[in-house]
């Protein structure tokens, strides 16, 4: 059995992780949007669930321009969920229910109205306070055109025009301008923000756009051209660690020096990157003098097929074996379709086009998607390292693809001109009970309009029903804890095509068939089933088992 207390200085490395999304998970105060007393009223939930440890996306003061991704102030919490004081109960709570807590940190960017970027703003081009952030000339006779073709992550160029004619840079929204991390009083704020929130007990941190800190600031800046500005294709069109502002050689620098800082606690913090880069690169985030662990989005992007999944599976355990790391595996965040849903679309659909069709082409059959992410869980959870669950998913949740267009609330819907809807479907309010206003989220209503359809999935519903997603879910977690020993696993020699058969142990073996037809169940006890299984021996199709 893996020891996951605070003694064990390696908690994380088989850790299960529970993403809470505050705004959406739980509303104690009534005005409609979540909030941290609303999170630790809730906490036993997370507790019976199983999990070891809970991530808070972003509860820090924000405008809201990307969901609390755009941060005003990192270290104290939006007074629209609450107090510092609230954060300390919550993280006392959270440790008395023997859960860790893992605090997100977004060192890219701040708010506009961040009070940095306020002063900057006030100063003379060429101030320090402009050194702060990525302020430039545009080209152009009179500077009228943007520095370079950089584009933004949600759309557009990354350049936005100041009332004095410079322009500064910022990857994602407008809002959210790009910090130099070049600039030594930047480092120095954000060891402070890593001791401000590990001196309040926090446990790890999660690091957003890790991947994206240095930039190639040298003048005169390099237009990115034919490379292409997002995603993992751009990188791999250019020698690695030379694309001008993703995944550069110098960031792990900033990652060994945060390393010394996480060091001096007991026991270390932890930290995962969010990075998306590709397999064989994501493995540096994570070595054990950075920040050890790395989220794995290859196996979330990949589709349910046997070949593929095993290729993701032996690749990513090979690229964190190879760098002292551990293991991760995500189906579900706050950035993608609901795995519920999402694993149903055939190859080559894009999953926001799905969504902009309202989740109509194609048409998703809810029970088929369910059945499918089940299997999936099952799966992700008998995998050596540490698995990362998102709110909602342990009650089935889908995504909710058709929400109206006048209640987006995601930045990515205006900056695409309207050709992506964004990311609000799995951020819809969390449903608690089967009837009340905003079953049971709270008393005020939800910021996102639920679906008649969450009533059937509400915790209230599932909680003690055979059967149910969210008792799988726990039973899973419960097995787990008790299964787990090293972090590897083989592979069956000869399994039918179509299917994904490994033991763990002598005690623990999982077979998984992604095929449309049952296939013979290998013999040992049933330990845990996706799908309720016939005496014949059988494993139906989509449906994961764990064998003694
Ligand atoms: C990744 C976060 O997960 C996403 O929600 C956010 O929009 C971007 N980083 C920018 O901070």
């Amino acid at each position: 059995m893996a020891d996951l207390s605070s003694r064990n200085p390696d908690w994380w490395r088989q850790a299960v992780v529970y993403q809470v999304y505050p705004r959406s998970f739980a509303d104690a105060d009534g005005d409609g949007l979540g909030d941290l007393r609303g999170v630790t009223q809730r906490l036993t939930h997370l507790a019976t669930l199983g999990v070891d440890a809970l991530w808070l996306s972003p509860f820090y003061p924000s405008e809201l321009a990307d969901g609390g991704y755009d941060v005003t102030d990192h270290r104290d919490v939006d007074p629209r969920l609450g107090t510092l004081d609230d954060f300390a109960e919550l993280v006392a709570e959270a440790h008395r229910l023997g859960l860790k807590v893992v605090v997100d940190l977004v060192p890219n960017h701040t708010s506009h109205r961040h009070p940095w970027f306020q002063e900057a703003l006030r100063s003379a081009p060429g101030s320090p306070a402009r050194d702060r952030y990525v302020f430039r000339r545009g080209r152009g006779e009179h500077g009228e055109l943007p520095p370079t073709d950089w584009q933004s992550v949600f759309g557009g160029s990354a350049w936005q025009r100041t009332p004095d004619g410079e322009w500064y840079l910022h990857l994602f929204a407008p809002e959210q301008p790009d910090l130099d991390w070049g600039d030594e009083e930047v480092r120095a704020d954000f060891r402070k923000t890593l001791r401000f929130w590990s001196d309040r007990g926090v446990d790890g941190f999660r690091v957003d756009v890790a991947h994206g800190l240095a930039k190639d600031l040298t003048e005169p800046l390099r237009d990115i051209g034919g490379i292409g500005a997002t995603g993992e294709e751009a990188l791999l069109r250019v020698p690695p660690g030379s694309h001008p502002y993703w995944d550069r050689d110098e960031v792990h620098e900033i990652y060994r020096d945060w390393r010394k800082v996480f060091d001096a606690y007991t026991p270390p913090r932890s930290a995962v990157a969010e990075a998306w880069v590709p397999a064989a690169r994501r493995a540096l985030y994570a070595r054990p003098d950075e920040l050890g662990q790395a989220f794995n989005f290859e196996y979330l992007e990949t589709h349910w097929d046997a070949g593929e999944l095993r290729r993701a599976i032996t690749d990513s355990l090979a690229a964190a074996h190879a760098a002292g790391a551990s293991a991760t595996w995500v189906l579900s965040n706050h950035d993608v379709v609901r795995h519920a849903s999402r694993l149903m679309l055939p190859p080559g659909t894009d999953p926001a086009a799905w969504v902009l069709s309202g989740g109509t082409a194609p048409a998703v059959d809810p029970a088929a998607g369910l059945r499918r992410a089940r299997a999936a869980t099952l799966l992700m959870l008998a995998l050596p390292g540490s698995a990362y669950l998102y709110q909602g998913e342990e009650l089935g949740l889908p995504e909710v693809a058709d929400l109206p267009t006048e209640v987006l609330q995601d930045p990515i819907w205006e900056q695409t001109g309207h050709v992506r809807k964004g990311r609000d479907g799995c951020r819809v309010p969390l449903p608690w009970t089967s009837t009340g206003p905003s079953y049971g989220f709270g008393d005020g209503g939800a910021w996102l309009p639920q679906p008649s359809s969450f009533a059937s999935y509400a915790v209230e519903a599932q909680a003690g029903t055979a059967g149910s997603t969210l008792e799988l879910y726990r039973t899973a977690l419960r097995l787990r804890r008790k299964l787990l020993e090293g972090e590897t696993l083989t592979w069956t020699p000869n399994a039918p095509a179509g299917v994904l058969d490994f033991r763990r142990s002598e005690a623990w073996r999982c077979v998984c068939n992604l095929t449309d037809e049952p296939v013979p169940l290998p013999p040992g006890e049933v330990l845990l089933s996706s799908a309720p299984l016939s005496g014949a021996r059988m494993l139906p199709a989509d449906t994961t088992v764990w064998l003694a």
